[in-house]
């Protein structure tokens, strides 16, 4: 990330409340099958978790991530693996790798098309870019009712605002085709996500929708994500735990050689 950008990630919250990130992506890697000797590319890579998996198959791993806090965190937790703060839209490889991995970070790209050429260019021809984000309507119905207590507070609020990307699987393999990748593989599931304790919405919340609540009063995001937990308690707290309406999108591409 560069410096005049504010870094929203905190690497050690990160790494304890919501290491289902790294968690869930264990079978993205079955769908990877990393190869021994391979070069790999993995962006968004986070504090470092699956970057050392892929590793572990003793394959050559590059971990990018745009947040600097979140190398830092990779590079003291993993030192023999390749880590740089780095942007997928300031990738300047050319045919360096054998595959490109992504896992929980292209939603928040919301130039996708930019994204996916970077990445085609980093891969070798034949090379595969393997990837799981948020889906079509993922999260839906906490960020509805984010945006309807947002504006009933009185806040303005623009769709411009919505952080994410989140395709569906005919737009985002279209844009896949458009690039030049053969589809190989895509699939949309709902993916039911426990966020851990009492408190799991609201570190959710806090966590991962500043844009929303736009540099608001401490106070007034109380309000707001105190009326969003009365709201959605029925909807997602389910045997004293809070679950979000996570929807995947996983696919693989293969470069035309
Ligand atoms: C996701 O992984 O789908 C996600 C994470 C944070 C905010 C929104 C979506």
């Amino acid at each position: 990330m560069k410096h005049h950008v504010k870094d929203i990630w905190n690497a050690d919250l990160y790494d304890g409340n919501h290491s289902f990130v790294s968690k869930f992506g264990s079978h993205l890697l079955e769908l990877l099958s990393p190869v021994e000797g391979e070069q790999i590319l993995d962006v968004g890579c986070g504090t470092g978790d699956l970057a050392n998996k892929i590793y572990q198959y003793g394959t050559y791993v590059t971990g990018v991530d745009k947040s600097e806090n979140m190398v830092q965190q990779a590079n003291n937790k993993y030192p023999d693996i390749t880590f740089m703060a780095k942007d997928v839209l300031e990738l300047e490889y050319k045919n360096t790798f054998d595959a490109v991995f992504s896992n929980a970070t292209l939603h928040w790209v919301k130039q996708p098309e930019e994204a996916l050429q970077h990445i085609y260019n980093s891969l070798k021809p034949g090379g595969r870019f393997v990837a799981e984000f948020g889906g079509k309507d993922n999260v839906q119905i906490i960020t509805n009712e984010m945006i309807h207590q947002v504006k009933q507070a009185g806040i303005s609020y623009t769709p411009e605002q919505f952080p994410w990307y989140f395709p569906s699987i005919g737009e985002y393999t279209t844009l896949m085709e458009q690039i030049g990748f053969n589809v190989t593989f895509a699939q949309h599931f709902d993916r039911p996500t426990p966020l851990e304790g009492d408190k799991g919405l609201r570190n959710w919340m806090k966590m991962f929708c500043g844009n929303i609540f736009e540099n608001q009063p401490a106070a007034v995001q109380e309000h707001v994500m105190i009326q969003v937990e009365n709201n959605l308690k029925e909807a997602l707290y389910q045997n004293g735990q809070w679950v979000a309406d996570y929807k995947r999108l996983r696919v693989v591409g293969v470069k035309k050689s």
